[in-house]
């Protein structure tokens, strides 16, 4: 079978880093990004004015998406929603907030399953999220599982978001991050929690450089 490492764990611990880094370390393997996925299908719900607790519904718009990322970096990136982009929005943290919602309904888990498994491409998948180890790839030979206090992750987030120039607060944020953590930890389906065999990362007080370091000898073991 295809290769398969996956990246799990809460918001902000800097998945998509050590995903990027992956990609390109191993020479090109495929992302999967299996947040927006679940973000950009809870904002499909809002605009067809779908309520975010009716599982059934929201489900029932998987197979209407056209979805197509494009791009390497945060920066070029590009998600297309039927031909648009609709990068700025998924990125948004009211997007999360969404996405976190519509995650819990277990019919919207199982539309989003087949799709996330077609990733599944030579030479290899990088896959993040929550349950890619737990659920989606449970065979993958390489599962990673990061961490941080929800502080540390708060503050990431606070810069990353003032860099691109995005306005927000630290207060809003710690409340956002510890509030999504416990939806996404507590919920009875597809908690997060890491994989049976799983690598624990704790990127706590540690720099992108050192963070990467660890990956890199999980890599070689
Ligand atoms: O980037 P960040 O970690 O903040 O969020 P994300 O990975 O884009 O995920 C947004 C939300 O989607 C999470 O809070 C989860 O509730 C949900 N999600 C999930 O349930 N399962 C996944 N595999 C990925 C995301």
């Amino acid at each position: 079978p295809v290769p398969v490492i996956t990246v799990d764990g809460p918001s902000g611990v800097g998945k998509g880093l050590v995903t990027r880094w992956l990609s390109q370390r191993l020479g090109g393997w495929h992302r999967l990004d299996s947040g927006a996925l679940y973000r950009i299908l809870a904002l499909a719900a809002q605009r067809a004015g779908v309520p975010d607790s009716d599982g059934p519904a929201v489900a029932a718009l998987v197979p209407g998406l056209r979805i197509e990322f494009t791009g390497d970096t945060e920066q070029d990136e590009a998600i297309l929603v039927d031909g648009e982009n609709w990068a700025d929005t998924v990125r948004a943290e009211t997007s999360g907030a969404l996405a976190s919602r519509i995650a819990a309904l277990p019919e919207v888990r199982a539309a989003l399953l087949q799709l996330q498994k077609d990733f599944r491409r030579a030479p290899g998948l990088i896959a993040d999220g929550r349950d890619m180890g737990t659920v989606v790839f449970p065979d993958a030979p390489l599962k990673i599982f990061m961490d941080a206090s929800p502080d540390e992750r708060a503050a990431r987030r606070y810069k990353q978001l003032s860099d691109k120039g995005i306005p927000a607060t630290l207060d809003s944020l710690c409340e956002e991050i510890r509030a999504r953590d416990a939806r996404d930890r507590n919920r009875p389906i597809a908690p997060l929690k890491p994989a049976e065999g799983a690598e624990v990362v704790d990127t706590t007080g540690l720099s992108p450089a050192e963070v990467l370091g660890k990956v890199e000898t999980l890599l070689r073991r």
